[in-house]
């Protein structure tokens, strides 16, 4: 599966792809160097000497063996190559099939004089440029016009540095490769219906809609919730891994929400000292948050996600179609921990979380991609949370706790939802936010259908004691993420939880 550039020239189709197959750990290849590799002379040579048509002719056999399935297999390991194609390579159509079937493409844009900017410097290696740049690249643009619009992934580059533009180009191609804890890929795209694993745990919603989609693997069906969340599950886990024949060199696919890949992680760091797992998130909570960052584990009664472990996935599938079966509430739930995203560093994220749930279900290949891209970043910045990871904690102090006190009626993301709120009103009392952050974050969740308010029945005094054994305790005083603005958070120790609340 090769992820390709392409686009008129100037656009930058080398500078990005050589950034983004670094940030993704794949070869670079770019065709142009490969038809002059192959024909032994530059391309303003074969132009002068052999012509256009017989340079296409070129191009087209170059192609074709770049995406023959020997040639795929062996680029990054079977994981593909970034390619930067010629400004004309796709115009034959067979090309555009080829290219399209063997990866994505993304048609990279930039205005006029960004592209002249970028060509007058070296117009000498663009022949069908050479003498009048700007004449002749108006002219080219005018009669590839339509042809370049019919790209449906675009990326404009103008205003944009090569570095964001490989940035925006991995969110557009859904494609990241995580070094700092473990070395693992994550993709947005469809599951294959083989995965190169030997046993899926799962529940039981999830395997009544999903499971006949990995039919060649054995699975083990668990009931749902997070009441199941315990030691409990994961000894039968561990028994069940037995009982298949799991060995050190197994890997077990998590296939469900949160609950199953913090579960199915956690056993798998601790069967036989550790096993490997892929991560297929089934909720929108698990592709944007649970699957992502290594961090497995169970509750105890005291207190939930007591016990754990970092075991980061070997790979992280999500597939956005999987979301189609997900009840309105749980579609909401996960939205909570998209704003939450937006609020910590994606204020254009959280914009599109204004605009409702109707807009989020049109877009939810864009929101999951956006919303994944901010917690990788954190991640990969902090990975065993000694400081800025922390950040993804805004709203989960008092969230977890409102959640436990309810008994688990309220879900996950309202509880989030409910705590980012209850944080940031907090955080505007002691002067760390700016006035109004707290009800813009809470208009947008109210516009989500998401509640932004302790219920009444739910007491206070019960909640402090959880507050205090959560998790992110630090001598004594309790770490808050809260927000100053959208798109920043601080980290702040807060000692008097009554204040809070
Ligand atoms: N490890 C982490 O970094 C991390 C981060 C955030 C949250 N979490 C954990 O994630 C859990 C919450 O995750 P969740 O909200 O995904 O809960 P969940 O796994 O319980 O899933 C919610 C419900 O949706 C059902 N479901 C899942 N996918 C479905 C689908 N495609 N179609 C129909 N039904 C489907 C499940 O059976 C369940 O009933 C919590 O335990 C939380 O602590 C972990």
């Amino acid at each position: 599966m090769h992820l390709f550039l392409y686009g008129p020239p100037g656009a930058g189709k080398t500078t990005i792809g050589k950034i983004l197959a670094r940030n993704l750990n794949l070869p670079f290849v770019d065709l142009d160097r490969i038809i002059e590799a192959n024909a032994e002379k530059p391309i303003p040579q074969i132009m002068n000497e052999q012509g256009e048509t017989a340079f296409r002719d070129l191009e087209a056999s170059a192609l074709k063996a770049l995406c023959s399935p020997l040639a795929e297999n062996k680029q990054g390991g079977g994981r593909g190559a970034v390619v930067a194609l010629g400004g004309g390579a796709l115009l034959r159509d067979e090309n555009r099939a080829l290219a399209e079937s063997s990866g994505k493409v993304i048609l990279l844009m930039a205005g006029l004089e960004t592209l002249l900017e970028r060509l007058e410097r070296d117009s000498e290696k663009r022949p069908l440029l050479a003498g009048d740049v700007r004449g002749k690249l108006t002219s080219l643009l005018e009669t590839r016009e339509e042809h370049y619009a019919s790209f449906p992934l675009k990326l404009h580059v103008d205003g944009k540095s090569a570095e964001q533009s490989a940035y925006h180009a991995q969110m557009i191609f859904g494609r990241h490769h995580l070094s700092a804890m473990g070395e693992y890929d994550v993709r947005v795209g469809q599951i294959p219906n083989l995965l190169p694993g030997d046993l899926i745990v799962t529940d039981e919603n999830v395997a009544k809609y999903h499971l006949q989609k990995l039919p060649h693997t054995p699975a083990i069906i668990l009931p749902p919730g997070e009441e199941h969340k315990n030691l409990e599950t994961v000894s039968r886990l561990w028994k069940s891994f037995l009982q298949h024949g799991l060995d050190r060199k197994s890997t077990v696919i998590a296939l469900g929400g949160g609950v199953i890949s913090d579960l199915t992680g956690f056993a798998a760091s601790t069967y036989m000292r550790g096993i490997a797992w892929i991560a297929v998130p089934t909720t929108l909570l698990a592709m944007v948050d649970a699957s992502l960052g290594g961090k497995t584990g169970i509750d105890l009664p005291e207190g939930k996600n007591l016990i754990g472990s970092f075991h980061p996935p070997k790979l992280v599938l999500a597939d956005p179609s999987l979301l189609l079966t997900l009840s309105d509430r749980e579609l909401r739930s996960g939205m909570a921990e998209v704003v939450k995203h937006g609020v910590i560093s994606d204020p254009e994220l959280f914009e599109m979380c204004s605009r409702g749930m109707d807009w989020a279900k049109e877009n939810i290949q864009t929101i999951v991609k956006r919303a994944m891209a901010v917690k990788i970043q954190v991640i990969e910045q902090d990975p065993y949370e000694k400081d800025i990871r922390a950040a993804l904690n805004l709203g989960h102090t008092v969230g977890h706790a409102v959640e436990l006190v309810s008994g688990f009626k309220l879900s996950h993301g309202e509880a989030v939802a409910i705590g980012m709120v209850t944080e940031a009103k907090y955080a505007e009392r002691i002067g760390i936010a700016r006035k109004g952050v707290a009800n813009m974050i809470g208009e947008v969740l109210s516009q989500l259908g998401l509640p932004v308010e302790i219920p009444n029945d739910i007491s206070r005094e019960e909640m402090i004691p959880l507050m205090r054994v959560d998790k992110k305790r630090s001598a004594g005083s309790i770490r808050f993420a809260l927000p100053v603005e959208i798109g920043r958070v601080e980290l702040v120790e807060v000692d008097v939880l009554e204040d809070v609340l």
